[in-house]
């Protein structure tokens, strides 16, 4: 198959709205990263999505809608403070986990009672799912198991032959995953994202409790309470290990191993201090920045042909908590203090 990118606009839409229609899948820009989008409503379609990424059948995906209305196609119920939710944040990097309800296709809640329901803000994803008049299933537009596609170019390199379209809206602002809070039950983040869990619980009154697996493993002895917490996730081909100290430290720490195809994946302007190859990812302090950059970095690196790769630690506040857990889910868990 060969695999088109437009830019978006009308006509790019208009086809891409088409191939949806006929059961199809599109690859999209959003706000966040790269969606491969089907009609959510259309078991077959969806199908397609599972096969190009190559996603384990049981990791369930997001419905896309671009009104409010939309969102009875998916889920069954939408309790009030997940409404407060949808109000304040919408369109925007928050995904919220609802009842599912029966007309939404059986594989995008991989056999869950749940559906993830997310409207993008991004003018090209709003305007195709209008445009379709459906929602749209949609999971990173990756190669499973490989970093998040923050470009067209991202989804080209892993999807290129395997997918008709690719709309091109430029790089994405944001850089990281949306937010995943289920409201199901308590409220739970599930996978920490530019919605921060301190902004969930100014706007619903309560506090909002965050799945360990945001920064621990998850043990082995029961379900996770997100089926994606099982996967190895945006790992490059190199191995990642995360310092955890000062960008001294961190300088003395990888200048003394000698060894081919050693990296540094540190913040930008601290290349000075380090005699192996660097790659950066946003500023030191700057969370915005590296949230940005985190998945273009980590694609670098493979392209850079790197074996070993000593990363900095971000700060763990606002966004930079969903920059610490991609990189971390990345480094397979690997932290050194220094
Ligand atoms: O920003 C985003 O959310 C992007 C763009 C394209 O919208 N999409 C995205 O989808 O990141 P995906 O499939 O790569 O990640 C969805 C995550 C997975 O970890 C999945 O396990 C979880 O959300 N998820 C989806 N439905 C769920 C459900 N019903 N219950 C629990 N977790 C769910
Ligand atoms: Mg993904």
């Amino acid at each position: 198959m060969t695999t088109v990118v437009l830019p978006v606009d009308k006509n790019s839409i208009e086809k891409a709205a088409e191939i949806i229609l006929s059961g199809g899948v599109v690859a999209i820009p959003t706000e966040t990263v790269y969606g491969l989008a089907a009609n959510a409503l259309d078991e077959s379609a969806v199908s397609k999505i599972f096969e190009a990424k190559g996603r384990p059948q049981d990791n369930p995906l997001i419905a896309h809608i671009c009104n409010l209305d939309m969102a009875n196609m998916v889920a069954s119920r939408f309790p009030d403070k997940a409404m407060k939710l949808a109000e304040y944040f919408w369109p925007g990097p928050l995904t919220i986990i609802l009842p599912r309800a029966k007309t939404v296709a059986d594989n995008v809640c991989a056999g869950l009672g749940s559906v993830g329901v997310r409207m993008p803000s991004h003018n090209g994803a709003l305007q195709l799912i209008q445009a379709a008049g459906v929602p749209l299933a949609a999971p990173s537009a990756n190669i499973s198991g490989s970093p998040s596609p923050t470009s067209a170019k991202h989804v080209y390199k892993d999807l290129s032959g395997k997918i008709p379209l690719i709309l091109d809206g430029g790089s994405c602002g944001v850089g990281l995953e949306s937010t995943v809070v289920s409201m199901v039950g308590q409220p739970v983040i599930l996978r920490p994202g530019a919605v921060t869990s301190e902004m969930i619980a100014d706007v619903i009154g309560e506090s909002v409790a965050v799945a360990p697996e945001v920064t621990k493993p998850h043990s082995s002895e029961s379900a996770p309470p997100s089926p994606g917490m099982k996967y190895r996730h945006y790992s490059p081909k190199a191995s990642i290990t995360i310092l955890e100290g000062g960008p001294d430290k961190f300088a003395a720490y990888v200048n003394s191993i000698r060894q081919d195809g050693t990296f540094a994946l540190c913040f930008e302007g601290e290349q000075a201090l380090l005699d192996v190859p660097c790659v950066t990812f946003g500023r030191v302090g700057d969370a915005d920045s590296q949230a940005e950059s985190l998945f273009d970095s980590l694609r670098m690196l493979d392209e850079k042909g790197a074996k070993s790769v000593f990363a900095r630690c971000p700060d763990r506040d606002g966004i930079g908590l969903a920059v610490y857990n991609r990189l971390l889910r990345a480094a397979g868990f690997r932290v050194k203090k220094l």
